[in-house]
């Protein structure tokens, strides 16, 4: 059989896809080259202007074409910061370089339109990566070198008090993103596009036809047991946003895995933001640099890893 992944992936990135299932990850940091195997978003539809203010597309900052650049996608929770995957910034070992990384904030279009900017800081989940062949914590922040301000919104987080109401099993959540969109074709889409799916319980999710248990508590499935709907390669990173009141939203998940896309029983699978509060709180405060481990406040004080939200 044919890798088509190694074809799309950069060298640099093939190592995150060792640590991972192959049948569960599919390319990540690769730029969108297109190919004939990619489903897309699967079931959606064009996103509308402005419609996910919060949404930005994670670029390789080596390539000048927005389009041929683009990597993930990630979601704007603060004016400089973005919170995405793990698996889109990970090289196999430890965060990829910042400088590698621009952010596309402003824009449902990678051909035109938008503000382009770079990274100074990727700080990855401290346990991202640590258990072999698990998809925990797929979570990460980047740090941009200056603020994001036109045609963009911030969208707040669903908070741990907020997690059973907003998330509860068949609430609808919509994800949006510029994952391929052809299952035939070339083409790979160059405008925002966006799937409503209902959210399902980790124990249907974890069930025999399912995932049988590769679904952790701080993971939220979304989907439909029929398939048809579905996030799919080039969305990771990116938001799942659910309402929260008229016409308000929260980010509910970040897009991290799933078996195929759309398939049966296979439903998509996010990291489930609202526990990650804390982590994300602590580092927006005084993001450690990356590489090196944090330093104890107090002389005295031995410093304590970070403590599992
Ligand atoms: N890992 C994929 C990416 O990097 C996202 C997969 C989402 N898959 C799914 N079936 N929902 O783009």
């Amino acid at each position: 059989m044919q890798d088509f992944k190694a074809a799309r992936r950069p060298l640099s990135m093939m190592s995150a896809a060792l640590l991972l299932p192959a049948m569960l990850m599919v390319p990540t940091l690769s730029a969108h080259a297109g190919g004939p195997s990619e489903p897309k978003i699967v079931g959606g539809e064009k996103a509308a202007p402005g419609e996910f203010p919060w949404q930005v597309a994670l670029l390789d900052a080596e390539i000048e074409d927005n389009a041929k650049a683009q990597t993930c996608g990630g979601s704007l929770i603060a004016p400089n910061w973005v919170l995405t995957a793990a698996h889109c910034v990970y090289d196999g070992k430890k965060a990829v370089p910042a400088s590698s990384v621009d952010v596309l904030g402003g824009t449902n279009s990678l051909k035109k339109g938008g503000t382009r900017v770079a990274v100074d800081a990727i700080i990855i989940h401290p346990r991202w990566g640590k258990k072999k062949g698990s998809e925990e914590d797929d979570i990460a922040l980047l740090r941009l070198a200056e603020p994001l301000k036109d045609g963009v919104k911030v969208v707040p987080l669903v908070t741990r008090a907020q997690e059973v109401e907003l998330t509860a099993a068949g609430k609808l959540a919509t994800v949006s993103g510029w994952g391929d969109t052809e299952i035939e074709g070339e083409q790979a889409p160059t405008d925002l596009r966006k799937v409503q799916v209902p959210i399902i319980t980790n124990r249907v999710c974890n069930g025999k036809d399912a995932y049988d248990g590769a679904i952790k508590p701080k993971m939220l499935c979304a989907g439909l047991a029929a398939g048809g709907k579905d996030s799919c390669q080039g969305d990771s990173g990116g938001p799942m946003v659910v309402s929260n009141g008229k016409k308000r939203f929260a980010l509910a998940g970040v897009v991290s895995w799933g078996e195929g896309c759309a398939d049966p029983n296979k439903y998509g699978v996010y990291t489930r933001v609202s526990r990650y509060a804390t982590w994300i709180e602590k580092v927006m405060a005084k993001p450690e640099k990356p590489g090196k481990p944090e330093k104890p406040e107090k002389p005295g004080k031995p410093g304590k890893p970070g403590k599992p939200e």
